[in-house]
């Protein structure tokens, strides 16, 4: 019998500590990993609300000094990546806690990987270059979206060049995800509706993804439930806890699936979008997901069709054309219940910016799962859609 590996999949994952008041055991966790001293990455607005000091003074009950490094932007810059690594050289640190959504987290993942290979963070650039083992990672999100705490991605941003670079390993996969729906409190409307959309494009790229298969279809499949059903109710009342485990439950799962079934364009052209104008993810992720959806259908009918009906749309006795209508329809509305009405040309893309955006796009390794092949022209004319 010929077996044919292209259809092997594997499924990595942090530990993962789920529920409210998980972030309090971040103490134990370094304790166990043997740590001496901790660097502990934030960002200014996360440590203005009040998570950074929280969780210093819980690893100083366990006898655990840390040095801040707290000067990460949104979308982290390479500069700040280096900084980051010279601080934690500096002070003899042996384990890396990130407290914050994507850039903070991002951020840690480079700095581990600076700090234990002492080069620049452009040269990891791609899919599986990590040569040693770096230091252990304990995550604690505080958005509902990006889950670079459970994923093997870490994007960060080169502002000489304009772009964000990709880089894929199981090496920056966190030791421990610390998933608290208590930490999203201080997010405000459009912080949550940016990341909530972001963890609903990872589902839906997971599940159309060329990567996908059955280890992670169940979460994709639930993460796409999950969001679809709460994100609005928790945009309208934020006070509700059972909707904020609820979407943090689907951003983890959406998390889950891509990390193990890879992205798709959509994620290929928002990093080329948030690099050279320096939005934010999830809403690049926002203005790019139904004109993706409208490109892809026709190379994923089946799949797509699971999707509509996961979201709540009955396909039956429709044209596979009438499903599609829907199914963009049904996003389109839901990110305007949200709040998010922007479009590429209101955030300053103009149509001569296009071929510089899809020459970046194209070189994305996102747009290698994406279900239908893609050429410059295929991905110009999609950004052109979305103007
Ligand atoms: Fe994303």
């Amino acid at each position: 019998m010929s077996s044919d590996i292209s259809r092997l999949r594997k499924f990595v994952s942090p530990e993962i500590i789920f529920g409210s008041g998980a972030r309090k055991t971040v103490g134990n966790y370094a304790k166990t990993f043997g740590a001496r001293k901790v660097l502990l990455v934030s960002d200014p607005g996360v440590e203005a609300a009040g998570w950074v000091d929280e969780i210093e003074e819980l690893l100083a009950e366990q006898d655990l000094p840390c040095v801040r490094f707290t000067q990460v932007s949104p979308n982290p810059r390479v500069e700040q990546v280096a900084l980051g690594a010279e601080i934690y050289r500096e002070h003899g640190c042996n384990l890396i806690v990130a407290v914050g959504g994507g850039s903070p987290m991002d951020c840690a993942k480079g700095i581990g990987i600076v700090s234990t290979h002492g080069r620049s963070i452009i040269e990891f650039e791609g899919i599986d270059r990590i040569e040693s083992p770096i230091p252990p990672l304990i995550f604690i999100p505080t958005t509902a979206g990006t889950s670079a705490d459970v994923s093997q991605f870490a994007i960060i941003s080169n502002q000489n060049e304009k772009l964000k670079f990709s880089i894929v390993s199981k090496s920056v996969v966190p030791d421990v995800a610390l998933i608290d729906p208590d930490t999203t409190r201080t997010m405000d409307a459009f912080l949550t509706a940016c990341t909530g959309v972001d963890a609903l494009v990872h589902a839906i790229e997971a599940f159309v993804s060329t990567g996908s298969g059955p280890l992670t279809d169940m979460h994709a499949l639930d993460a796409i439930r999950l969001i679809n059903t709460h994100l609005a109710l928790l945009v309208e009342q934020p006070e509700d806890n059972h909707l904020r485990e609820q979407v943090m439950l689907g951003s983890m799962k959406a998390g889950l699936a891509f990390s193990n079934a890879i992205l798709g364009a959509v994620h290929a052209m928002s990093h080329s979008l948030g690099g050279y104008l320096d939005l934010p993810h999830g809403l690049c992720n926002a203005m790019l997901l139904e004109h993706v959806i409208d490109y892809n259908y026709i190379s994923a009918t089946d799949r797509f069709r699971v999707v509509a009906e996961t979201m709540g749309i009955d396909p039956r006795g429709l044209s596979q054309s009438q499903i599609k209508r829907r199914l963009m329809q049904h996003v389109i509305s839901l990110k305007h219940q949200v709040g998010l009405y922007q479009s590429l040309a209101d955030q300053g893309v103009h149509l001569t910016d296009i071929p510089y955006l899809s020459q970046n796009a194209i070189k994305d390794p996102c747009i290698l799962t994406n279900p239908r092949k893609s050429n410059l022209r295929d991905v110009e004319a999609v950004y052109e859609e979305a103007l």
